[in-house]
């Protein structure tokens, strides 16, 4: 990394992006049927521009029976029905277009969903068929071959294999709805290379790419390993299907399509794969160019577990000539006011997210009572400090719908309206991922919030798909608007002023002695210092405050507070 400023515009946009992630049926429902749509997410254009940042990621928004939330895919080239068309789609990237937002798309190449015309092709075909040879199909184990060829669990829970009838099954990392490609099947690959040209001759900037690591398998280990085994098994060389070396084959492929454009397409990467030095051959700019690190969605509130977070990312993103990722939220875990609302965890366990704490937390949130009871006005001052924080850093910044409101995780969802299949398919052991996935507040006041149907529809407009409560009215957009000290204000002001300092803030950043339970880095010019803790510490000295995530009297920075400051003029 250099000293030089980070570049922010022509092929290298995305390396410093404020990157606004969109769940399409949950943003905003044009025409009232409950489901956010394209049509809606154009007409909130001029919300976005105003919030300041540089692109958008939609999820999933292609034909789906709906099995996992749309990354069920049953045609990669269209939209759903239920959501638009590609008339819809066109005319909403033109409007983002127009304000200069770029426009990322979710591309699904792990696996399609049953209903896609190749899978129902592979059914319809006998064992050995070319049609079977596009998915993964294994002759069943034991008498009559009807017990799986493995007892792998798939990852919402129960098998990993389902028979279908003829003494062969399917492998499915997620839910049965969702067959896993064969990506050894060169029309597999050919099939996905063109559908990226089809998205970038559509004027699609991007691609964030699901399951990234997931893509290469080998199943040829007679027998294959058990499950305990497998949980031996690093991901890498030796793992049957995670984060194998080939697929720097298949992305060594999809480069050559991105750079066939000009500029470049750009892509990240969706990896959970810890050892950043297998997770950097996603971002080299031979491969996919970025790729997530999500330690922030696992890292307790505490200085010394983001300092370390932050260099090893800036460090790995470094070598690979990529720019690091920031991730507080997404559409897959509990939103981050909300996690920062729980108790920390041990020092010495240094995630809050992994195996069954994740459910552990949920029941928290749910609970209330059994367990340590969420401190909700904490997990606010904390949401917006880290916020704060992480706008500061080098790299791109992906924020998720609703966080810029301070949505907190909704945890009051009946039973028979939860969508998510982890729900399900864990009998309920896990709540699912449906909390963070309630359509937007747009008004306090309106049916629904405003969130569908028109001004003159909204009388008529059908219920949302996932019930919203009614605590949303005092997140709505509306009243964020008009209140300075909101957290929308919070976000527009730090991604304005992000955006202002861009030009003179180095590539690099330099870390400042400060009190324990503090972080202090300059940027050049500038500093941000967050106090990580509960007691107030004095304000490192400096120039002209630039901003605040909370209130500072006689120069103290409260708890769970961050600010950004000019350097001191000597
Ligand atoms: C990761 C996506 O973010 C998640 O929502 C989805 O369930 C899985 N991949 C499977 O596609």
């Amino acid at each position: 990394m250099t000293t030089e400023p980070i570049l922010t515009t022509g092929a290298d946009w995305w390396r410093n992006a404020v990157v606004y992630q969109i769940y399409p049926r949950s943003f905003a429902d044009s025409n009232g049927d409950g489901i956010g749509d394209l049509v809606g997410i154009a007409e909130k254009v001029p919300y976005l521009k105003d919030l300041g940042v540089d692109a958008v990621w939609l999820s999933p928004f292609y034909p789906s029976a709906l099995a996992d939330g749309g990354y069920d895919v049953d045609d990669y080239r269209n939209v759903d029905p239920k959501i638009g068309t590609l008339a819809e789609f066109d005319a909403m990237v033109a409007a983002f277009h127009d304000t200069g937002i770029k426009v990322i798309v979710d591309i699904v190449p792990n696996h399609s969903s049953d209903r896609h015309e190749w899978f129902q092709a592979a059914l319809a075909s006998p064992k050995g068929s070319p049609e079977r040879d596009r998915y993964i199909f294994r002759d069943g184990a034991g008498p009559n071959q009807g017990q799986p060829p493995s007892d792998w669990k798939a990852t919402f829970g129960g098998p990993a294999w389902e028979p279908v009838g003829d003494g062969q099954f399917y492998f499915h990392l997620f839910a049965p709805e969702q067959p896993d490609w064969n990506w050894d099947n060169r029309e597999v690959r050919d099939y996905f290379l063109q559908t990226l040209r089809f998205w970038a001759d559509r004027g699609v900037d991007g691609f964030r790419v699901d399951v990234a690591h997931g893509l290469a398998k080998d199943f040829s280990a007679d027998p294959l390993p058990t499950a305990a085994e497998l949980r031996e098994i690093e991901g890498g060389p030796n793992h049957p299907y995670y984060d194998r070396d080939e697929v720097d084959d298949i992305y060594a492929e999809w480069r050559e399509v991105f750079n066939s454009y000009d500029p470049p397409r750009s892509a990240v990467a969706e990896v959970w794969v810890d050892v950043p030095e297998r997770r950097a051959r996603y971002a080299t700019q031979a491969s996919l160019g970025q790729a997530f690190n999500f330690d922030l969605l696992r890292a307790n509130f505490r200085a010394p577990d983001f300092k370390k977070i932050v260099a090893k990312n800036l460090e790995s993103a470094g070598e690979t000539n990529s720019s690091s990722t920031w991730v507080l939220s997404n559409h897959d875990v509990v939103r981050h006011v909300s996690r920062y609302s729980l108790p920390l965890t041990a020092p010495d366990s240094p995630f809050i997210g992994e195996g069954p704490t994740w459910d552990r937390d949920r029941a928290w949130l749910i609970s209330g009572g059994t367990e340590p009871i969420a401190d909700r006005e904490l997990g606010h001052r904390r949401a917006k400090a880290a916020t704060g924080f992480i706008l500061a850093l080098p790299g791109s910044a992906y924020i998720y719908q609703g966080e810029e409101l301070g949505l907190p995780e909704v945890v009051e969802i009946p039973d028979a309206d939860r969508q998510d299949p982890a729900f399900y398919r864990s009998a309920g052991y896990e709540v699912g991922r449906d909390g963070c996935r309630v359509p937007i507040p747009w008004t306090p006041d309106d049916p629904w919030f405003g969130f569908s149907g028109s001004a003159s529809q909204q009388a008529f407009a059908s219920k949302p798909h996932l019930p919203q409560p009614e605590w949303f009215a005092d997140y709505a957009v509306s009243a964020a608007e008009s209140d300075p000290d909101s957290t929308l204000a919070f976000y527009r002001k730090a991604i304005a002023l992000r955006k202002a300092l861009a030009k003179a803030s180095p590539q690099i950043l330099e870390w400042l002695d400060s009190p324990a339970d503090t972080l202090h880095f300059s940027r050049g010019p500038w500093h941000c210092f967050t106090n990580f803790g509960e007691v107030g510490v004095p304000l490192p000295s400096g120039g002209a405050l630039l901003l605040a995530s909370g209130d500072l009297k006689d120069n103290t920075v409260p708890g769970a507070t961050t600010v950004w400051f000019e350097e001191r003029q000597a």
